[in-house]
């Protein structure tokens, strides 16, 4: 299948994501207690699109390498990438396995299962996380506004838990439903 073309707004939100690790994974690498990383890109859908454009898990994957190559002390990462269709993760499978290969402190988990029961396990997990151990997930359920709706709790600062109209790309996973907005 050919695959299809980047749609700008997912250029844009791959753009914000480099950002966001670039300086997420700086500061992970360097610290003095942290031992582990868990990368999770809970939506990654195809990995590649036309032109050799990379779409969110293939540059986070990159990214991992780029770490691992410039920081040998850089702690074990590990990062599960997921999609409710099983053809997406066997693609971004196959743009990653080289990568893992080449790095012993990168591990892939891939996952083929709904968001909607793979969020809760993650967050039980996280519960009974080490304190040493990060975890950064990535929600991009664009196109598929009820998938992840009801779990994802918008943070700022200042403002407690609410949110209204689309999902975006960066809030707090929790297994709690969408708390309404007052009016
Ligand atoms: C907007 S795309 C993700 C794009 C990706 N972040 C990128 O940069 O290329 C949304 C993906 O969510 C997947 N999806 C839809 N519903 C899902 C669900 N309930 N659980 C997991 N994945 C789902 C779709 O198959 C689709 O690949």
């Amino acid at each position: 299948m050919n695959p299809k073309p980047l749609p700008p707004h997912s250029a844009a939100k791959i753009q914000l994501l480099r950002a966001y690790l670039e300086a997420y994974l700086a500061v992970v690498s360097r610290d003095t207690y942290t031992d582990r990383v868990l990368l999770a890109d809970l939506f990654c859908g195809p990995g590649m699109y036309a032109e050799h454009k990379p779409g969110s898990p293939v540059e986070i994957g990159r990214m991992l390498a780029a770490l691992h190559k410039g920081h040998a002390s850089a702690p074990p990462t590990e990062f599960l990438f997921n999609d409710l269709a099983a053809a997406n993760v066997a693609n971004v499978e196959t743009f990653l396995r080289p990568l893992e290969a080449a790095h012993r402190k990168i591990k892939l988990i891939p996952s083929n299962k709904d968001s909607a029961n793979l969020i809760p396990e993650l967050l039980s997990e996280q519960e009974n996380n080490a304190l040493g151990s990060k975890r950064f997930y990535f929600v991009d359920p664009f196109g598929y506004p009820d998938s992840a709706k009801s779990r994802i709790q918008h943070r700022r600062p200042g403002d407690d838990s609410c949110g209204r109209g689309p999902v975006s790309s960066s809030g707090t996973l929790t297994s709690r439903p969408f708390p309404a907005c007052p009016s």
